[in-house]
Parts: C-alpha cells; sequence; structure tokens
C-alpha cells in the first residue's frame, strides 16, 4: 500500500522537500545575526511571529524581541492584535495567509513562500467545491491547514485548540458537518462529540507517521510516562494518548502533569518550549518508524524546517517574500475565521 508521502509524491506529482542541512554559523555569527535582525525589526515595525514547531533559534528571537510563539490559533490571534505594520511569519503557508486575511493593511512576510502543509496540498479548491456542492446540506468545517480559497467556501474554520468545542456546538445545533483536510482530526472529533460527520480524505505527513506499535515498547522501558499525542495522528496513535491536544494544550499538560517523563507525539520543535517551561522532565519523542521503514518527517515537518534566521534576515532586508491575498477571496475567508475567533465555548 503507499504511504501517504508516496500518495502526494506519485499521485499528487508534488515534490515533499528534504530536511535542509543545519546552518553551520559559529555561535558569535549567529548572535551577530540575531542582533541584526532585531535591528531591522526595529526598523520596520516589525513584529516576528513564530510557530512552536520552527527552529528555537527564531522561536527565542521572537520571544526576545515581544513577538510570539504559539499554535496556530493564538498566532493568528496575535497578528491581528498586534500594532506592529509588519508582521514576519515564521510558520507555513496558511499560517501567513491568515495573518494577512485578518490584517489587510498590514505587510505580512514570511522568511520563504515555499514553506506548505501537506494537508493544504492534499485539499485544492476545485475537488473541494465539488464535494462540498455534492453535501450542499452539511455545514462546511475546516482546518485552518487550507489555502484561502477553501477557506473562503467553508462556513467554519477550526484549529486543533477549538475543532472539539466549535463542533460540539454545532452538533449540539443538529448541524451535520462536512469536515476537511485531516481525517485523523476528524475522526477524533467524531468520535469525542457523536456529531454527524463527513470526512475528506487528507492527512499529515509527520503524524501520519507516528506508530503506536512504537509507543508501546517505549513504554515498556518507561512505564510511567505520561503519552502526549496531536490529533492529526492516526486513531491507534491517539488511543495510547493521555492526553490528546493541540500544540498549546500539550505544552500545558507537559507543565502542568506531576511525571518525570513524557511520550510526545508532534513535531519536535515542540521541545524547545516544553523543557523551557519545564526543564527537570524528560520529553521522549514518540516513534515515528519500525526497523527498515522508511522515515521521511522523523517527527519534523519539513516545511517548517524550511525558516531560518538567515531567511527572516532576508525577508526583512528585500521584503520580497510577501504574503498577498486577493481582497475579494480575503473578505470571503475572513467570514468564517471571524467565526472561530469570536466563538466561545
Ligand atoms: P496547532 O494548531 O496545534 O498549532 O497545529 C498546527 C499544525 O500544523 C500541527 O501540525
Ligand atoms: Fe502541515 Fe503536518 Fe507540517 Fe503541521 S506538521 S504544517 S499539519 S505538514
Amino acid at each position: 500500500m503507499l504511504t501517504k508521502w508516496q500518495t502526494l509524491e506519485n499521485v499528487m506529482n508534488i515534490t515533499i522537500p528534504q530536511h535542509p542541512a543545519p546552518h553551520g554559523l559559529s555561535s558569535s555569527e549567529k548572535a551577530a545575526l540575531v542582533t541584526r535582525i532585531k535591528i531591522l525589526l526595529e526598523q520596520h515595525n516589525a513584529t516576528l511571529v513564530a510557530h512552536y514547531y520552527t527552529d528555537p533559534d527564531l522561536q527565542a528571537l521572537a520571544d526576545e524581541t515581544g513577538g510570539c510563539v504559539a499554535d496556530s490559533l493564538e498566532m493568528a490571534r496575535f497578528g491581528a492584535m498586534s500594532s506592529a505594520q509588519r508582521i514576519v511569519v515564521a510558520g507555513v503557508r496558511f499560517m501567513g495567509e491568515t495573518a494577512k486575511i485578518l490584517s489587510p493593511d498590514k505587510t505580512v512576510l514570511m522568511p520563504t513562500l515555499e514553506a506548505t502543509c501537506s494537508l493544504d496540498l492534499g485539499c485544492p479548491i476545485d475537488a473541494f467545491e465539488a464535494f462540498c456542492d455534492e453535501h450542499s446540506d452539511r455545514t462546511v468545517v475546516v482546518y485552518a491547514n487550507t489555502s484561502a480559497a477553501v477557506k473562503a467556501r467553508a462556513d467554519w474554520v477550526v484549529t486543533s485548540s477549538i475543532a472539539l468545542d466549535v463542533v460540539e456546538h454545532l452538533s449540539d445545533q443538529g448541524e451535520k458537518i462536512l469536515w476537511a483536510p485531516d481525517r485523523y482530526l476528524g475522526a477524533y472529533v467524531q468520535q469525542q462529540t457523536g456529531a454527524d460527520m463527513l470526512l475528506w480524505d487528507g492527512a499529515c505527513v509527520v503524524h501520519e507517521e507516528f506508530k503506536a506499535r512504537g509507543i508501546a515498547d517505549l513504554l515498556k522501558v518507561y512505564p510511567d510516562a505520561v503519552v502526549l499525542v496531536h490529533p492529526e495522528s492516526p486513531e491507534s496513535v491517539v488511543a495510547m494518548a493521555d492526553v490528546v491536544g493541540s500544540t498549546s494544550q500539550l505544552i500545558k499538560a507537559a507543565v502542568e502533569i506531576d511525571a518525570e517523563t513524557f511520550i510526545v507525539a508532534t513535531d519536535r520543535g515542540i521541545f524547545y518550549k516544553m523543557q523551557q517551561q519545564a526543564p527537570d522532565k524528560r520529553f521522549l519523542e514518540a516513534p515515528t518508524a519500525g526497523s527498515g521503514a522508511t522515515c521521511k518527517s522523523c517527527a519534523h515537518c519539513p516545511w517548517m524546517a524550511m525558516n531560518s534566521l538567515e531567511q527572516v534576515e532576508h525577508a526583512l532586508l528585500m521584503q520580497d517574500q510577501e504574503i498577498l491575498v486577493p481582497v475579494e477571496l480575503a473578505a470571503k475567508a475572513l467570514v468564517p475565521l471571524q467565526r472561530m475567533l469570536n466563538f466561545k465555548a
């Protein structure tokens, strides 16, 4: 059977990028680069917003400069609330687009415009529109990891932080749901809420690789470990979790739960914040492959990995990695996005 990587690469003709070679800056070169970026951020009235999966250097810089390191929901909120005229989004394309849709008068720059997401790639607007048209009796709920065009076709946008609450609310009102694109998150929400949900067949190439068997083996070595799982993971992995949640919910659990060891099934970029906020605890990567398997993501998103300090400097200097969303499309996509931001559980 083809893996999702192979499906995307062979059938959809999408090339999954290799992880970039680690940049070989000496510590003094890195310090000088960070100083230059801090000056540029001030000169350009810019703020840096970084996702938890990005390089620790970027997360540290965002923290030090009054920017924000967050999950995709809080990144969206922060960009919209910030008084800065320029937002530099270190993450993947849908995060930059969301920032632009919420702040059309601001300039949104990204370290690279190439950084995308397998969920976004796996949900092209034409096929998605046809799917919605076939099931026009359903309320369309899409995950934030989608293009502006897909959001514009939706009734609601959600992130993993808020998906359960929104779907439960809709289900309580008797609404049937069309969910896209992540089938694992969709199945988890369906199982938790009992909602009537029709699922698009998409997956995250990073989370899809976590293996329940590997976690079970690790638990034999660390029987007291707490298992933290992002709901983009397969059902068998979610079934092993002590806590299932978005990136920020997993960090909160790591801080609050009184345990020494945690097995974490999400992108390893999150270890920077977990270790910072719970320095005395041990965090282990959930295994992504058994022996002999080929692991392409190895618990690190290849698109998140494209973001680097050098590219932040480049983006600020050249102002050429700008996210633009056509005005009419942005106005349509804003409606379901704003619904999410206004939603109170
Ligand atoms: P969060 O909304 O939990 O930050 O997740 C975003 C994402 O891309 C997970 O793979
Ligand atoms: Fe997309 Fe997965 Fe990367 Fe998140 S980790 S941005 S869902 S490919």
